[in-house]
């Protein structure tokens, strides 16, 4: 059986919709607000699980209702669970997200996320030895992302890294990551940290591929996500559809992505199986709502 291992954030998603954001030393009012489970490595874990494919979370909560609210959630979705720390008198990270019309701001306290440190990983080694993909991002400290590729690629899992929010990654780092997946602003920031950007993306995914010894996926929002094999960059094209809400959209890519590459599919289908699932997940409200099942998303290969 084929399995997956998300290390990741968990949030309570505070939703305040606003027809558009404040700007400085403004006060504006929201229309509406929603509390939704969501957070990176929840969300991915939990696109992941919805193809079918064996998924552990492990992570960080609080022992708070924010927590409790988050357990239960995820208890229905076929994902296992079992493993998360529930951290004492420490609250559950929260986002809250002032979304308009067609964008979305995030801004993210992590509260018990910053708690998912070496020791959660050691205490999980077991989990990531026995996996065949580790997802992770960089929404927990990094120094425990960094250990958790390290011993993975020991155990020879194969790993993605999903550099969001986006936090300069140590040289070092890069040496356990099989996959790299940052969204275009992260590559533009990754790029002005380590290279003169040529402002050119073809130019700058080449240039950067020929440097590092890892595959770089771009994901670009509605254009899609551009990939580099064999110094070549191919851009993977979404289709158009009525969207309601891009929050988690990157999220649902890197879980389907994992998903994909657990299964051994070429690179470009599994980008082309991730692009869908993200364009399908904009189609609802919420970070979670709109991630296809497996049966949905063979609908549209
Ligand atoms: O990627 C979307 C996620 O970013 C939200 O669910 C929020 O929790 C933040 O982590």
């Amino acid at each position: 059986m084929k399995k997956i291992v998300v290390l990741g954030s968990l949030n309570m998603d505070m939703f305040m919709t606003t027809e558009r954001l404040p700007m400085i030393g403004e006060t504006i009012c929201s229309d509406q607000l929603h509390y939704m489970v969501g957070g990176k490595g929840s969300n991915q874990a939990v696109a992941a699980s919805r193809m079918g494919i064996y998924t552990s979370l492990l992570g960080c909560i609080g022992n708070d209702a924010f927590g409790e609210k988050i357990q239960k959630h995820l208890s229905k979705e076929s994902l296992d669970i079992s493993s998360l720390n529930i951290e004492k008198d420490i609250s559950t990270g929260i986002a809250t997200v002032f979304k308009t019309k067609n964008n979305n701001a995030i801004v993210v306290n992590p509260g018990a996320n910053n708690y998912c440190d070496l020791q959660t990983v050691e205490q999980n080694i077991q989990i990531i030895k026995q996996a065949d993909v580790l997802l992770t991002q960089l929404e927990i400290p990094i120094e425990t992302v960094e250990y958790a590729l390290q011993k993975a690629k020991e155990f020879g899992v194969t790993t993605i890294l999903n550099p969001a929010p986006y936090k300069e990654i140590p040289t070092g780092l890069l040496q356990y990551i099989d996959y790299l997946t940052p969204n275009d602003t992260e590559f533009e920031s990754m790029m002005n940290g380590e290279l003169e950007s040529s402002g050119d993306l073809e130019t700058d995914m080449l240039e950067w591929s020929m440097r590092n010894n890892v595959k770089l996926i771009v994901t670009r929002g509605s254009q899609g996500s551009s990939f580099v094999e064999n110094g070549q960059m191919t851009t993977v094209p979404c289709s158009s559809v009525d969207v309601v809400d891009t929050t988690g959209a990157g999220d649902t890519f890197n879980g389907i992505f994992a998903y994909a590459i657990a299964e051994k599919k070429e690179l470009r289908d599994a980008v082309r199986m991730a692009v869908i699932g993200a364009t399908l997940s904009v189609t609802a409200f919420g970070a979670q709502r709109g991630m296809p099942s497996l049966k949905e998303l063979e609908k549209y290969l």
